[in-house]
């Protein structure tokens, strides 16, 4: 058996032959002429010439050889107490069904369609549904505001969006339709179709002509059959976070991401055709596209859609209780999820309560997974607990423990080595390679395995730019970190604006944006401070305009709704406090770092270039003030 080291030289010294034996495990209407074309721009593409459909591979593949009664889809949710299996016939029948509703509407090949859904089976069967006309799906999180589905709108220009007239968090229901029709206001992209999934805690105001009922549209849908769409289609477009407020729309092909989420599922997860496996995550997410659907759906798994939260639905016993009743292999989460329920149940007695022996592994992304949480979940699981590293840009583990192959040593605080057709280097501002153990920027020589995004939607230069640029044949991954002697990657900082909050992506670069738009605010800076449980929060320093003397309370309490009403609640910004200058450097750069560095209490080094140090004594003053730079 070829150890994990030889099947990684292999995938780096022949990418043909190693993607090429990868993807002849799919279903192809037509086989690709080409493997790899490094050529390509503005970045490598993979199986050029193939044609293929994303959902006969995730679907209908399966029925065909025999799993049409095994269950595709667990929908469990115990916000709404309802539980719900669907089969895989079951669940072709209804992508099948929902593919001719989208067409009826007039969509077809290369369509945008925007989802706003919450965690029900409908949310996947609409990815799948558009992946089976080859319209191109974008799905926007349900935590996000108005104003952010507005801007997905103008820029992917939708015709149709599905939606549901709720979302459930704990103690409220989100109502989408004022939402949904507040965003459509305030697009300039104007769009003629809506198509919404009743569900009884809310009435969705209906808008004749333009809204439509998907159980209604179901009843009358003639089923769509899948097309063949090149490999090079994209699939889908899913928005992220980047260091300005127009997010960054990571484009996926069809045939690169069919692959690789194929390959994943056995070499990483170590999971087989069959298998239950559960990523505790969300659709709008990438962790929610890659493992909630296309990954475990492609290799034939039961997947599992869960509306709750680690704790309070109803308890920290939650996770175990799903994995008990449904027999889960594996369990992919973020970190964040653990701290919580470590804060409720610090000894374990809920989880005492579940046998878990069906449980192989815990895989946890999204940020950084620090030891202390490492460590309570293997001790407390004894279980094997993988920390992996990725991003929404590459849709799977660009570093991981790879179980399936070979699992190595684990590093507590590494998210281990780099996985196959990733050959990841840290480099310099310069360009030079940086030493073993030296912090650097860490970077993916082109060309990055299948599934990396090939653009972004719409905006080439946009994506060469923020991400090809900086050094000449490579992708600049936006974290810095660096790699042992033994290869293990350390993944230590972000090099922009990006924050982690709850393994949520956030961008503190768009929160300025929105805090700027306040009519009392001169400038303001937004940081990312440690947070026990959801390891970073945003935290705002606000210079009012000259004579603004309203009470500080007020404005701050405006600030916090607006970012509120702008971004939307899971950008969590709830804490700001009135400074009257920043730090910035003589040139005017305001000194984020060295803020971030005060407030939690690291050591720093006044920087050389500071414009008026005691500045810094103030800033100190006003993170005390909220509980930090202790
Ligand atoms: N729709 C509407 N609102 C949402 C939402 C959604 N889909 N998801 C979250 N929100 C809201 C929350 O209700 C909360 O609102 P509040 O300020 O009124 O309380 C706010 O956004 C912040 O949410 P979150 O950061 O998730 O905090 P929380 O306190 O609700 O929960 C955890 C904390 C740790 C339990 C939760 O973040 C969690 O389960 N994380 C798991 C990790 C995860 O899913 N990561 C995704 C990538 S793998
Ligand atoms: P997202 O695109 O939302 O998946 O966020 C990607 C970013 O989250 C990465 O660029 C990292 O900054 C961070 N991240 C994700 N997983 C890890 C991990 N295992 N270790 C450290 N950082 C991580």
């Amino acid at each position: 058996m070829s150890t994990f080291k030889d099947i990684y030289q292999q995938s780096l010294a022949d990418p043909d032959s190693f993607w090429g034996s990868a993807a002849d495990e799919l279903h192809w209407y037509k086989k690709w002429d080409k493997v790899v074309d490094n050529a390509a721009k503005p970045a490598p593409r993979w199986f050029i010439g193939g044609e293929l459909n994303t959902c006969y591979n995730a679907v209908d593949r399966h029925v065909e050889s025999g799993r049409a009664d095994q269950t595709a889809i667990i929908y469990d949710s115990p916000i709404t107490d309802q539980q719900r299996k669907i089969s895989y016939s079951e669940l072709q029948e209804q992508v099948a069904g929902f593919a001719g509703v989208l067409a009826s509407h007039g969509a077809k090949k290369g369509d945008r369609v925007i989802l706003y859904m919450p965690m029900i089976p409908e949310a996947a069967i609409a990815m799948l549904a558009c992946a089976r006309i080859g319209a191109i799906h974008s799905v926007v999180f349900g935590g996000f505001a108005a104003h952010e589905l507005a801007t997905r709108i103008d820029d992917a220009k939708p015709d149709i969006i599905v939606t549901a007239s709720c979302g459930i968090e704990p103690g409220r229901v989100v109502e989408y339709k004022p939402l949904l029709d507040d965003a459509i206001d305030q697009a300039s992209h104007k769009v003629s179709r809506v198509i919404i999934k009743a569900r009884p805690q809310a009435e969705a105001n209906m808008i004749d002509g333009r809204d439509f009922d998907w159980d209604a549209a179901m009843a009358d849908s003639e089923p769509a059959d899948c097309v063949s769409v090149s490999a090079t289609d994209p699939l889908y477009i899913l928005y992220t976070s980047g260091t300005t407020g127009q997010p960054k729309g990571v484009m996926r092909d069809n045939g690169g991401h069919a692959v690789a989420m194929h390959w994943t599922m056995k070499n990483i997860y170590n999971i087989d055709a069959g298998d239950v496996y559960w990523a505790a995550s969300d659709v709008g997410w990438v962790v929610g596209h890659s493992y909630i659907v296309y990954g475990p759906l492609l290799k034939g798994c039961t997947t599992i859609m869960y509306e709750g939260k680690p704790v309070g639905t109803p308890d920290p016993g939650a996770f175990w209780r799903v994995i008990n009743e449904h027999g889960v292999r594996v369990l992919f989460t973020a970190p964040t999820a653990f701290r919580a329920i470590k804060k409720e149940d610090p000894d374990g007695e809920y989880l005492a309560k579940y046998d878990l022996s069906c449980m192989e592994s815990l895989f946890l992304a999204g940020e950084r997974c620090d030891p202390d949480t490492l460590f309570w979940a293997r001790d407390k699981l004894q279980k094997p607990v993988v920390d992996h590293w990725w991003q929404t840009e590459t849709g799977w583990a660009i570093a991981a423990n790879p179980l399936g192959i070979e699992a190595m040593e684990v590093k507590p605080g590494s998210p281990t080595v780099a996985m196959p057709g990733y050959d990841v280097q840290v480099l310099s501002e310069e360009g030079e390679q940086m030493a073993d153990g030296e912090m650097g920027n860490i970077v993916i020589k082109l060309p990055m395995p299948p599934s990396c995004l090939p653009s972004l939607w719409g905006n080439d230069q946009r994506f060469i730019d923020a991400y090809l640029s900086k050094y000449d044949g490579y992708y600049l991954t936006g974290d810095a970190g660096y790699k042992d002697a033994d290869g293990y990657l350390w993944i230590m900082s972000r090099t922009d604006d990006v924050i982690n909050v709850a393994g949520h992506r956030l961008s503190t670069g768009q929160m300025e944006e929105v805090l700027s738009g306040h009519a009392d605010v001169a400038e303001c800076a937004v940081i990312g401070v440690a947070d026990d449980l959801k390891g970073q929060m945003p935290l705002g320093l606000i210079v009012l305009k000259a004579g603004v003397d309203r009470d500080e309370a007020d404005i701050v309490k405006e600030l916090v709704k607006r970012v509120r009403d702008q971004i939307g609640p899971v950008a969590a910004f709830k804490m700001a406090k009135v400074v009257k200058r920043l730090p910035k450097t003589r040139s005017g750069k305001i000194l984020r770092g060295t803020m971030v560095s005060i407030a939690d209490g690291k050591e720093w080094k006044m920087p050389a270039t500071i414009d008026d140090p005691v500045i810094l004594d103030e800033i100190t003053e006003a993170l005390q003030a909220l509980g930090y730079a202790k």
